[in-house]
């Protein structure tokens, strides 16, 4: 079995993140040095549990280590104050210790929602990140940042905590639903389109044999996703600067979010796809990127069956721009009321634009077909 392990070198909260197929069977061995004892808590949702959650279970076993499991409903509802409140209750009713370390086994709105129930319980308890789908293994489980939902907007409510250690086992996607996979899909992409051309040329080229399973390249996708997020989060790990450029698409993404109030409309991933086609076309039309360069990423979202436009993610419904604006007017990276959004000069190269005018945000909303 080849296994790649990428370091996220932050100190003395330093990690590792373990990529490779048939590592769950594995888990218990990998997972034995983070703990204080041979105890842990999974926390994972119905679907993981399912699909999964023998093989992890086996893996502990088989290096002595013992669990409970809290096994949550699917879905990013999951993702609420309500939610965390819940979660934390029943860690501390099984009797979580603070140098325990809890499991967080399964996508995005697991591994963001026992993170954070990991930084608050007995003051923070460590957790390990244990990704089952391609969007965590290649982002959420990587670089620390927790949080439930506002009604106000995303993950408005969170805390940065570093997992002790990743394991990213790429046949755990062998049961990711089709319309999940491919929406992690976009959060690859995204790589490629801020910062890593050549990656993404590497996509144009090998990506549709990530989406069909091919080992292989999702192993080389994985590894160089989380290499470049490891780089960039070792640089900026409270994202005073340079880790913003991991938020392409994300503001107009987050929005689009909101406005369908996280109903399971539209996924995380695809509005992320929308939300990065929507940088690129605004970087065009107002900041001199190559039409063509917009024209590359729209031709491989298509291609690849993701949403792209505004009309795409409302499925016969419609935006409105002043709404859309409001919710992105919540977003984490506003300033004293301004605006800052991630846009591109071409495609592999992001930078931060502050003070953005909310007018001209309207007026291109509106010219993407908001009403
Ligand atoms: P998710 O966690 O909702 O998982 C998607 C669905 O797939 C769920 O129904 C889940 O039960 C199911 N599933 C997961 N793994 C499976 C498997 N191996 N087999 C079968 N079914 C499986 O969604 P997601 O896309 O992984 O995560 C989205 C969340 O991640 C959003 O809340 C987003 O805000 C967050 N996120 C966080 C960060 C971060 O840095 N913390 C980065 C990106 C996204
Ligand atoms: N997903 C963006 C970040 O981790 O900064």
């Amino acid at each position: 079995m080849t296994v790649d392990i990428c370091s996220v070198n932050i100190g003395a909260q330093s990690y590792e993140i373990h990529i490779g197929e048939g590592l769950l069977e594995s888990a218990g061995a990998l997972l034995k040095p983070t703990l204080n004892r041979p105890w842990t808590v999974i926390v994972t949702d119905r679907h993981v549990d399912a699909a999964q959650g023998p093989r992890l279970e086996y893996g502990l076993g088989a290096a002595g280590v013992a669990f409970e499991k809290i096994v949550l409903e699917p879905g990013e509802a999951a993702k609420s104050m309500q939610g965390l409140t819940d979660l934390v209750e029943r860690l501390i009713a099984l009797g979580v210790e603070r140098n325990d370390t809890i499991l967080a086994f399964g996508g995005g709105v697991i591994g963001d929602l026992a993170g954070f129930a990991a930084a608050i319980v007995k003051r923070g308890c460590a957790f390990a990140q244990i990704p089952t789908t391609l969007l965590a293994q290649v982002d959420s489980s990587v670089g620390g940042k927790t949080a439930v939902n506002s009604t106000h907007g995303k993950n408005l409510i969170g805390a940065f905590h570093q997992p002790k250690i990743v394991i990213s086992d790429v046949a755990a996607l062998a049961t990711l639903p089709a319309r999940e996979l491919k929406a992690g899909y976009a959060e690859v992409v995204k790589y490629g389109a801020l910062g890593d051309e050549p990656f993404f040329a590497w996509l144009e080229n090998r990506g549709a044999d990530v989406l069909a399973g091919d080992a292989t390249a999702r192993r080389v996708a994985v590894k160089r996703a989380c290499e470049t997020k490891a780089e960039i989060v070792a640089a900026d790990e409270r994202e005073h600067g340079v880790r913003a450029l991991l938020n392409l698409g994300h503001t107009f993404g987050h929005a689009l979010e909101a406005a369908q109030g996280y109903s399971g409309g539209l996924l995380h991933g695809e509005a992320v796809s929308v939300g990065m086609m929507l940088a690129f076309d605004f970087s065009v039309a107002m900041k001199g990127c190559p039409p063509a360069d917009a024209e590359r990423l729209r031709a491989h979202l298509k291609a690849t069956g993701l949403p792209s436009t505004l009309a795409d993610a409302a499925r016969g419904g419609e935006f409105a721009a002043d709404a859309l604006l409001s919710a992105m007017l919540q977003d984490k990276k506003v300033e004293q009321g301004a605006l800052t959004l991630i846009l591109v000069r071409r495609l592999g190269e992001a930078y931060i634009e502050k003070a953005v005018d909310p007018s001209t945000i309207v007026e291109f909303l509106k010219s993407a077909g908001a009403r």
